[in-house]
């Protein structure tokens, strides 16, 4: 493996004998446990590198905090894509943005061929999610398959998929977990006719026999005939799913001959995105259309049920160029690298706050063109475009742009709150390289900056479980140094 660098994507290497961490100050009594975390470790095989940062082969980071201590460790997934790509010294299948690398034992026609087809069919390198399945005592690395790892040891247990006969081929990176403990994914179908399905896995003891028992919950069928569209995420509420077409287009066809989903990609801000919304206590869709204006759902930071109403907090990137989306890892992987400088238009992408109107009567009794959000000083819109058709006008949810990574006490999951918190990656006005805590009631904001040549990870928050106060808690982040090469974890 390589050499580990403290230059954010740049390729790491594993720790598997815990190191201690030296304490500055104090960590609370109440924390203890394990903060685990996923992201891209490995970008180059032999003489080939991955172009995008995304590309990178999967590697889990472990902060053990117990009494007042905190050792580090990572590991690399035990993905087949890391075995095959570091014996053949290149990558043999491809991955987002990264073709599959020439084979130097074939010939001319051999290597064309390879390179378009890959010599596996498809990279199994997980690197964006994980989540703790507490009913099965797992942590899951989130792709089809599913990595199942030990929650302690991050050691690989077994890979786990859907049943074939449910037809989902791929699946968003986002989850959720219910409180009876089944878990909820997003999956679509993308060979035929696209459709996207809410899959919901029951707690089974086991994750094999869990998996085995999956079910289609709610489906959705795709408004291109041929082309499916992109998803990172859905909405998970206590009576409703939601999921949300954006017009960023998968052309399947194009990846067999581009050789990557990158290129294959198709953005059309012109088309409006779709809101697809089930009422889980009734079984049936909301019947109307309900569309917005164009953007690209990244990150749910909570949505809740209010009176006759689903309020739907996101974050997203809109109106800005496609070009931008993917920055190189070879320009990111600079120790002078300046985000602000990549062009990304990002920046006008505030924090959305959505409001769909659930009382179906209602619905059909409003005149046309009434606004059907009756939130006491909500400004978000619901309008009434027609009998079948609804048309939501979002707000900013907090005095914040180009903000990434929303989280918030998970205790207030699925209810109203008051407190969110995020990150600026140097693409924010009003965050540039910080941690801000927002106040989503009043638009308050206080933040934690960085210093020059510190690369923060996505925050976490951790309630104190004496506290009373919905923000009584501390906030983990870990943060790469390349200036003095002193790697945090901060609280
Ligand atoms: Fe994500």
């Amino acid at each position: 493996m390589a050499a580990t660098s403290r230059i954010p994507y740049t390729s790491q290497a594993e720790v598997l004998d815990p190191v201690t961490m030296r304490v500055e100050g104090d960590i609370p009594s109440w924390l203890n446990g394990q903060l685990v975390r996923i992201g891209p470790g490995l970008f180059e095989f032999g003489e080939f590198e991955a172009a995008l940062p995304m590309d990178g082969m999967g590697l889990l980071h472990a902060f053990n905090i117990q009494d007042g201590g905190v050792t580090f460790k990572s590991r690399f997934v035990s993905s087949d894509i890391l075995k095959k790509n570091s014996e053949a010294k290149r990558f043999v299948c491809a991955e987002f943005g990264t073709p599959v690398s020439p084979d130097p034992s074939k010939g001319r026609f051999a290597k064309l061929k390879s390179m378009i087809k890959g010599d596996a069919e498809l990279s199994d390198n997980v690197n964006h999610n994980i989540c703790y399945w507490k009913e099965a005592d797992v942590l899951l690395a989130i792709g089809l398959p599913m990595f199942v790892l030990d929650p302690v040891t991050l050691e690989h247990r077994m890979k786990v998929t859907l049943p074939e006969s449910l037809g989902v081929d791929i699946v968003s990176e986002h989850v959720h977990i219910d409180k009876d403990g089944c878990l909820y994914l997003l999956g679509s179908h993308v060979r035929g006719r696209p459709s996207y399905h809410v899959v919901r896995v029951p707690p089974k003891g086991d994750v094999m026999s869990s998996f085995a028992a999956a079910e289609l919950v709610f489906t959705v069928p795709g408004q291109y005939k041929v082309t499916p569209t992109s998803h990172h995420t859905f909405f998970m509420t206590e009576n409703f799913f939601v999921i949300i077409e954006c017009p960023l287009e998968i052309n399947v066809l194009k990846i067999l001959t581009k050789g990557t989903i990158q290129e294959a990609l198709k953005w059309d801000p012109s088309v409006t995105c779709k809101f697809h919304v089930f009422n889980r206590r009734t079984g049936r869709p909301i019947p109307q259309k309900i569309e917005s204006d164009s953007f690209l759902l990244m990150h749910s930071s909570n949505a809740y049920e209010y009176g006759d109403h689903l309020v739907l907090d996101m974050f997203n990137l809109r109106d800005l160029e496609f070009k931008d989306w993917f920055v190189p890892r070879k320009t990111m992987a600079q120790p002078n690298f300046d985000p602000t400088a990549a062009g990304s238009s990002s920046k006008e992408s505030p924090p959305l706050r959505f409001v769909i109107p659930t009382n179906e009567d209602k619905i059909t009794k409003a005149d046309k063109g009434a606004n059907l959000v009756k939130l006491e000083s909500e400004q978000a819109e619901a309008v009434k475009q027609s009998s079948s058709l609804l048309r939501l006008r979002s707000r900013p949810l907090c005095a914040g742009d180009g903000l990434q990574f929303p989280c918030i006490n998970t205790a207030v999951t699925g209810k109203p709150y008051s407190f969110l918190y995020a990150g600026g990656y140097g693409e924010s006005k009003c965050l540039e390289f910080a941690i801000g805590k927002f106040d989503v009631k009043t638009k308050e904001m206080t933040s934690w900056e960085a210093e020059k040549k510190q690369f923060l990870s996505e925050p976490v928050f951790v309630a104190n479980p004496a506290g009373s106060s919905e923000d009584d808690g501390v906030l983990l982040v870990s943060l790469l140094d390349y200036a003095t090469e002193k790697d945090r974890l901060m609280f």
